[in-house]
């Protein structure tokens, strides 16, 4: 026997625009610091009117300022989802990823002011040199020191070793921390804070041997004495590692002589 269609009759009244809830855009100022060291003595701030929508990202505000206003602009970043480190800058005067920092986080009744990192050579806009920071991830030894005969398979760790230093392997090399530290500023001779990380990222990987080598390192006047406890780093790290933490550990590894 034939079937027949049952018609189905939809008894709401029409969706309205407020009912499907269309995200609502406005135009925010975006104030960035410019540099261009082939015409510029001095660094300066310009205003850009860019519409955005609130959960749009302070990079996706540079992207349409560079694709559609002013392809000049010149700022690092890669991936875009806060993994590769790149796309650090001073947002309203903090140290934050642009690709973590959300419109709807922030004033947007005020210009959001976007400068470079400070602390580090500025080559153009937003870019800055980081061979200094990448020198300091150096002299650190940033990589395993394995002592004894090679295994034939991996070499074994318990959950507890490994615990040690968790927080330390989050590292993605953004320079938000180093960048951050009054102490750094002024004086950049000082390892800063990703040094000191990155170094206990090793100091207390139970298969590493090299933690001597490290200490002695960070036992320097460029080390990690030169620590004042401000909390900046901490606050700035997009990884939400506790790096003044990690810097008193490995001053009690300094002064107990021991790991
Ligand atoms: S410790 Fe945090 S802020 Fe510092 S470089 Fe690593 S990820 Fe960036
Ligand atoms: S673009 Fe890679 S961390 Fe932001």
């Amino acid at each position: 026997m034939r079937k027949s269609k049952t018609a189905v009759v939809n008894t709401q009244s029409p969706a309205t625009d407020s009912d499907l809830s269309i995200p609502q855009s406005f135009t925010v100022t975006v104030s960035v610091r410019r540099f261009n060291p082939d015409v510029d003595q001095e660094t300066y701030l310009q205003d850009f009117e860019v519409e955005m929508y609130a959960t749009d990202r302070v990079l996706d505000a540079l992207h349409k300022i560079k694709w559609e206003q002013d392809g000049s602009l010149s700022f690092r970043r890669s991936c875009g989802h806060g993994i590769c480190g790149s796309d650090a800058m001073r947002i309203n005067g903090l140290n934050r990823l642009a690709c973590k920092t959300l419109m709807k986080d922030l004033d947007v009744t005020k210009p959001i002011i976007i400068e470079a990192i400070k602390g580090l050579p500025l080559e153009k806009d937003l870019i800055v040199d980081m061979e200094p920071f990448f020198a300091a991830y150096r002299e650190v030894l940033p990589f395993l020191m394995p002592s004894g005969a090679e295994p034939e398979r991996e070499r074994i760790q318990s959950q507890e070793d490994r615990a040690r230093f968790d927080d330390s392997t989050k590292c993605i090399l953004c320079a938000a921390c180093t960048t951050s530290c009054p102490v750094f500023w002024t004086d950049n001779q000082y390892f800063g804070p990703q040094a000191i990380v990155g170094a206990h990222r090793f100091i207390f990987d139970s298969r590493d041997s090299g933690a001597a080598s490290r200490l002695e390192v960070l036992n320097s006047k460029e080390g990690v004495w030169r620590c004042r406890t401000t909390f900046n780093c901490t606050d700035a790290c997009p990884r939400g590692i506790q790096i003044t933490q990690a810097i008193a550990e490995v001053k009690q590894a300094l002064i107990r002589g021991k790991i």
